[in-house]
């Protein structure tokens, strides 16, 4: 299943909208390589880039939350540190090179990348809004 950009999943602040738009296109990048019988190449990007990646915008998210004084940050923070720790035990897991272990890694990860889109990332895109119309009345 390809991961799907949409406007749905903006939470409104650009930064963070256009680093989950790249996370998009980097697990549609591992599907191609996938599909082209790439399976190496898709799990060396997977390991040298995605992680990484994903590791930078957690950190920036959580950055971001924290320079705008976002009240749930704690809570927030406790998931992405599940999902961090799930990401090192499907890490694990790709040391076989098992193409079907990869396909339900990616699948884990835009499931997850999508519903915390939806549910917890776009909590401080609300609080961002109110209190940027605080600001500038
Ligand atoms: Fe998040
Ligand atoms: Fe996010």
């Amino acid at each position: 299943m390809r991961a799907e950009w949409s406007e749905g999943l903006k939470v409104g602040v650009d930064q963070m909208d256009a680093q989950h738009k790249t996370l998009v296109d980097l697990i549609n990048s591992l599907y191609d390589l996938l599909e082209a019988g790439k399976k190496k190449e898709a799990m060396d990007l997977f390991r040298e880039r995605v992680k990484v990646y994903l590791e930078k915008h957690l950190s920036d998210e959580e950055k971001f939350m924290e320079s705008i004084g976002y009240p749930d940050l704690e809570i927030h923070k406790r998931a992405h540190e599940k999902f961090r720790k799930l990401m090192l035990e499907v890490c694990e897991k790709l040391k076989e090179e098992d193409e079907r272990e990869f396909r339900s890694a990616l699948a884990l990860l835009w499931g997850w990348l999508y519903s915390h889109i939806q549910k917890v990332d776009k909590k401080y895109g609300q609080f961002y809004k109110i209190k940027l119309g605080n600001c500038h009345p």
